[in-house]
């Protein structure tokens, strides 16, 4: 099936890796123009360049979440590219990086600094985000230019179950939170507002290696979590994601998507 975004224009955040990247290429694919949004503004043309899209049809650019002139700036630019916004993908996060040889900081261990940072970048940088897009949806409503939009968030399994850590649980649980609010104070514009919950992957998130050269028994290893068996990969989130910011899904909103291979879904117990 292809271009089910034909026609929309997307700013893609947290562009420059796992399953920004993925996005980019496969929104690309089926037919979205894309501001590709990253902190590293170098791995964000990497993600433009690897898509292979048409010329003009990404375009790449820095951008802080945590930062909301950069958001709206990033917003701006979709506009002043494309003329318009259809949909926000706030998908950029970060978590506390595990300690060499020990894993996952306990909470008590947390310094300050990256607990402001976290919350900055996964919480604030969601808010921002929505805020931007529903401006800039507001305003093609006043123009004439249709109204409704469309925000899809990243939120996470660790939102839903505990997994992953404290701190980084409770910044994803507020977004499924968050998710569900905005959804009900925006419904009447006709803005829909879902988030994705990918269970682990192998990106650069956590201080990961996706190129690591034992890539293959990692991922035998993430995919064993999961009733379904196999690891989830990048291009499953984005595909998950890209399903809400099309019309396919123009009934739906508020919703928590588990991409997770059927991990939150519980487990077997005696024989059945
Ligand atoms: N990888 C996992 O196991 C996993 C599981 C569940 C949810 N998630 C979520 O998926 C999303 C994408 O993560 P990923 O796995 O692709 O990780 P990743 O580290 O590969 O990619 C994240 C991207 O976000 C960018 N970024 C970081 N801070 C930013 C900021 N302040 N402003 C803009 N961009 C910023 C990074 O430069 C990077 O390109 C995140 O929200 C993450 O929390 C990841």
């Amino acid at each position: 099936m292809q271009g089910l975004l034909e026609g929309k224009v997307a700013v893609i955040t947290g562009a420059g890796s796992g399953v920004g990247r993925a996005a980019v290429k496969l929104w690309a694919e089926h037919g979205a123009r894309i501001i590709a949004a990253d902190i590293n503004a170098d791995t964000a043309e990497e993600s433009a360049r690897l898509a292979g899209a048409p010329q003009g049809q990404i375009k790449a650019t820095r951008c802080d979440v945590a930062d909301p002139a950069s958001v709206d700036a990033a917003v701006a630019l979709a506009v002043a590219t494309f003329g318009r916004l259809d949909v926000i993908y706030n998908n950029a996060g970060i978590t506390v990086n595990p300690v060499p040889g020990k894993g996952l900081r306990s909470l008590v261990e947390l310094p300050h600094e990256d607990m402001r940072r976290v919350e900055e970048v996964n919480i604030n940088g969601v808010i921002f985000g929505c805020q931007a897009a529903i401006r800039q949806f507001d305003a093609q409503a006043e123009n004439g230019q249709g109204g409704g939009g469309v925000i899809v968030n990243t939120a996470s399994v660790a939102g839903m179950i505990g997994y992953g850590g404290v701190l980084y649980g409770s910044t994803k649980g507020a977004v499924i939170a968050l998710t569900r609010s905005l959804a009900i104070e925006v419904a009447d514009k006709n803005i829909r507002v879902n988030s994705v919950c990918p269970a682990g992957m192998l990106t650069h998130y956590s201080g990961m290696d996706p190129d690591s050269p034992h890539k293959d028994r990692i991922l035998e290893g993430m995919g064993k979590a999961h009733p379904l068996g196999r690891a989830i990969d990048p291009a499953d989130t984005a595909a998950a994601a890209m399903f809400l910011a099309s019309d396919l899904a123009s009934n739906i909103t508020g919703v928590m998507l588990p991409v997770d291979g059927g991990l939150t879904a519980g487990r077997k117990v005696g024989g059945g």
